[in-house]
C-alpha cells in the first residue's frame, strides 16, 4: 500500500531501526525491490533523483512507482530524491509522490532554510513529507559532480529544525554518493551530537559501501532512512552479466528476469542489515 514517509519514519523511531530507501530506474528494479520487501514483510521507500530523469522521465516512471506502491502487500512510500527545481518537485507531488526532498545543500544555511520552507508550503496541500539536507554529502547522485564532503555542524541542524520543521533531515558525516575509494570513516561524534540536540528523523545518503556494522550503528543513532542507489545499479548489472556468462540468457525475458533478480537480492541484503524485516 502507498503510505506517507512520515509514518514510516515515526514507526522506525519507535522501533529503533532505519527504513531502506531504494533508488530505481525502471520497472524491473521496482518489481525486484518490492518482491524483497513483501518476502521479508518490510516497509520500504522507492525513490528516484531529479538527475536521473534524463534516463527515466518522471511522467513515465513516477506513475509506475506510485502504482507499484499501491499494489504492494507492504507499506511503500514513494519519494522524490535530490529535488533541485520547483518545477520537478511540483510534478512529483502532482503524480502522487508521498514525499519530496529539496536539496539546498549547496546554498548557505539561511537561503537553504528559505527555499526549504517554500517547498514545505508546496507539499502541504498534498499531505506530502519533505526532506532537506545540510552540510554536503560527497559526490552527486549520478556521479556527474565531484562535491567535497562538508560535515554538518550540529548547531546548524538545530537552527534548521527550528526554522523549517522539516520531516526528515539528511546530514553529512563523511558519507558520499557512489562507490567509496576506501572504507568510509563516518563521524559518529557528529551524528551522536546531532541526535542529542534535535528531534527530526535523520537521513543517511551514500549508503553504497558503508559497512553493515556502521549501518546498524547509524540506525541506532538517529538515522531513520538510508538511501541506496549505486549498490542496486551495480548488482543489477552484475547479475545480468553473470547470467550471460552462465548461458542463462536465451532471450529478452531472461534478461528482464535477471534485472529483477539483481534488484531483489540487493534490497533483501539491505533490509536484513537495517533490521526492517517483519516491521510492515
Ligand atoms: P549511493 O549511490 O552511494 O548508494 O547513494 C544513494 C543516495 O544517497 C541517493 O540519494
Amino acid at each position: 500500500m502507498l503510505v506517507n514517509m512520515k509514518t514510516l519514519l515515526a514507526d522506525a523511531e519507535k522501533g529503533n531501526y532505519a527504513v531502506g530507501s531504494f533508488s530505481v530506474a525502471n520497472m524491473e528494479m521496482v518489481l525486484g525491490v518490492i518482491k524483497a520487501a513483501e518476502e521479508l514483510n518490510a516497509p520500504i521507500i522507492l525513490q528516484i533523483a531529479e538527475v536521473r530523469l534524463k534516463q527515466s522521465p518522471l511522467e513515465v516512471i513516477g506513475p509506475l512507482m506510485v502504482a507499484a506502491a499501491k499494489n504492494a502487500k507492504v507499506p511503500v512510500a514513494v519519494h522524490f530524491d535530490h529535488g533541485k527545481t520547483i518545477e520537478k518537485i511540483s510534478q512529483a507531488l502532482e503524480i502522487g509522490f508521498t514525499s519530496v526532498m529539496f536539496d539546498g545543500s549547496h546554498l548557505d544555511l539561511d537561503e537553504n532554510i528559505r527555499q526549504t520552507n517554500i517547498v514545505i508550503q508546496k507539499a502541504k496541500p498534498y499531505g506530502a513529507a519533505v526532506e532537506a539536507e545540510i552540510g554536503c554529502v560527497g559526490g552527486s547522485e549520478d556521479g556527474s559532480e565531484d562535491i567535497a564532503i562538508n560535515c554538518t555542524k550540529p548547531e546548524d541542524a538545530v537552527k534548521f529544525e527550528n526554522e523549517t520543521g522539516v520531516d526528515a533531515l539528511a546530514i553529512a558525516i563523511g558519507n558520499a554518493h557512489g562507490n567509496y575509494k576506501s572504507t568510509p570513516k563516518l563521524r559518529f561524534d557528529i551524528l551522536e551530537e546531532v541526535e542529542r540536540i534535535t528531534k527530526t528523523p535523520l537521513v543517511l545518503h551514500g549508503g553504497t559501501g558503508i559497512t553493515p556494522d556502521d549501518f546498524v550503528r547509524c540506525s541506532k543513532t538517529g538515522i531513520k532512512k538510508i538511501n541506496i542507489a549505486t549498490a542496486t545499479f551495480d548488482r543489477v548489472e552484475a547479475t545480468v552479466r553473470a547470467a550471460y556468462q552462465n548461458g542463462e540468457i536465451g532471450g529478452y525475458y531472461d534478461l528482464q528476469g535477471a534485472e529483477v533478480e539483481g534488484a531483489y537480492q540487493n534490497a533483501k541484503t539491505h533490509i536484513l542489515i537495517f533490521g526492517t524485516d517483519n516491521k510492515a
